[in-house]
């Protein structure tokens, strides 16, 4: 059973999940509205692992004796000026996210409550890598500056993703 403390977190964390879903769906929405297809696949696949994220809260405040409580997602921005700024957002945006991840283990420390502890640290290896996949296409968008033949190739390249559930559930 987790306190109300720990239930109120982690849905305020469940509605945070799906704000990602939803800026990277939005990332999505301005690649594709410019004709960037694979940039714009890439953040798709994205929003998919971030509603994944979501769920994983869903389910476990419901196993806990919790109750999952949907609350208002704020809308995200609809447009950046360049694909880099985009990816410089989603990174700013998992720097944040981990943060938020940060205090959770906190919190769950501070009421003892090692279940939610234990959650909790899948959260913290994926942000490891959430952080690192969009530091990484952010670097290589640097160094693609405004060549266009360059900036074709790797928006080819990154539609190649398709969503990962990255915790194997
Ligand atoms: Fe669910 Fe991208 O962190």
């Amino acid at each position: 059973m987790i306190n109300k403390k720990i239930e109120e977190a982690l849905n305020r964390q469940m509605v945070a999940e799906t704000y990602s879903g939803y800026i990277y769906l939005a990332m999505a929405a301005d690649f594709d509205a410019q004709n960037m297809k694979g940039f714009g696949r890439w953040m798709k696949s994205q929003a998919l692992e971030e509603l994944f994220h979501a769920m994983k809260f869903y389910d476990f405040i419901n196993d806990r004796g919790g109750r999952a409580v949907c609350g208002a997602v704020d809308a995200p921005p609809a447009k950046w000026k360049t694909p880099l700024d985009a990816f410089k957002a989603a990174y700013d945006h998992e720097v944040k996210v981990t943060g938020m991840i940060n205090d959770l283990v906190d919190l769950a420390r501070s009421q003892n409550d090692k279940a939610t502890e234990n959650f909790l640290q899948w959260y913290v290896n994926e942000q490891v890598e959430e952080e690192a996949q969009t530091d990484e296409i952010v670097k290589n968008l640097e160094k693609i500056k405004d060549h266009p033949a360059a900036l074709f190739m790797y928006d080819a390249r990154l539609g190649e993703r398709t969503a990962q559930w990255g915790g194997g559930d």
